[in-house]
């Protein structure tokens, strides 16, 4: 086989994958190529000229057939950057998405009013581990309690939380929603899974054939989770304390109604995402709510 350089491979990977429609193909190339050859995007550009071998590119050329097929790069190199950490995943979590970075930033601020005392967090759902282990990793006195429903994904965000430096700032715990959890928290943080089993059909076939069904889907209109975190939360939270949760596109008015009807919460607010989708909603326990 004729010999080939990282330059002529990635030019040749870049238009494969153009032409197969690809959003971001030099970008996907170049992620690629690095992780398999062992280095980041910037090494490659400084050995240009470095000769790739016969069982390098089959290797290469086989993560590339499962990009054209629809998995996503995550998936395939492993792992992910949230909140500037890495975390692995694998087809057991969702790939952590850069909007949910917004519902860390609002965590956080909400930490900044609180006391000056320990502050406990419950998450729910947690996947890969991204919220916890970012939040943990912004604060010192801090105590995190982080669920979901399947094991072998608390063995993968534990893993991620001990590679990350913060394991002994995060509990995780297996079982469905409240159910393994006791105790009252400062702030329940939540990305539920949030799509409709209408809107699921519609999704890109790199989320709908590649990420974990139970991740992404709530009920006919999507927000089933909303519901159940809205109205058991109420009592795991402390008075004061506050419920931030992640949703999607036009979900704000079915939300701020079970908010409004539930009468446990005060101070419902919500924050828009970059492309103007109203992605954060956060909610106050009410000081004087009976639960
Ligand atoms: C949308 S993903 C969010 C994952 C991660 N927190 C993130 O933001 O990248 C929702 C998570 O909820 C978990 N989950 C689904 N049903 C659940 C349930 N009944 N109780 C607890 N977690 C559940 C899924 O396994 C999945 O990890």
């Amino acid at each position: 086989m004729l010999s080939l350089n990282i330059l002529k491979v990635l030019n040749r990977i870049t238009l494969d994958f153009k032409n197969e429609g690809l959003a971001s193909p030099r970008l996907d190339a170049e992620v690629l190529l690095a992780n398999y050859l062992k280095t980041d995007r910037s090494g490659l550009y400084t050995k240009f000229e470095r000769l790739i071998t016969d069982e390098e590119l089959n290797g290469i050329l086989s993560w590339v057939e499962r990009r054209q097929k629809g998995e996503s790069v995550a998936y395939i190199v492993g792992k992910k950057e949230f909140w500037s950490l890495i975390f692995q995943v694998n087809s057991t979590v969702l790939v952590p998405r850069p909007e949910t970075e917004l519902l860390v930033e609002e965590v956080l601020k909400t930490c900044l009013g609180l006391d000056d005392r320990d502050i406990s967090i419950l998450e729910v759902g947690t996947g890969s581990g991204a919220i916890s282990v970012a939040i943990a990793s912004e604060l010192k006195r801090i105590r995190v309690v982080a669920t979901d429903v399947s094991a072998e994904v608390i063995k993968l965000a534990g893993k991620n939380a001990e590679n990350n430096g913060v394991a002994d700032k995060i509990s995780f715990l297996c079982g469905s929603l409240f159910e393994p959890v006791s105790g009252k928290f400062d702030i329940i943080v939540s990305n539920p899974p949030y799509i409709s089993e209408e809107e699921f059909d519609r999704l890109p076939l790199e989320v709908r054939d590649f990420e974990p069904k139970e991740a992404l889907i709530a009920g006919p209109e999507g927000t089933e989770f909303h519901y159940n975190l809205i109205v058991e939360g109420s009592r795991y939270l402390k008075f004061g304390g506050w419920l931030c949760m992640e949703m999607g596109a036009g979900q704000k008015a079915v939300v701020e109604s079970m908010f409004r009807e539930n009468k446990t919460y005060d101070n419902v607010s919500f924050r828009a995402d970059y492309a103007g989708i109203d992605r954060v909603v956060m909610a106050q326990k009410a000081v004087s709510s009976e639960q």
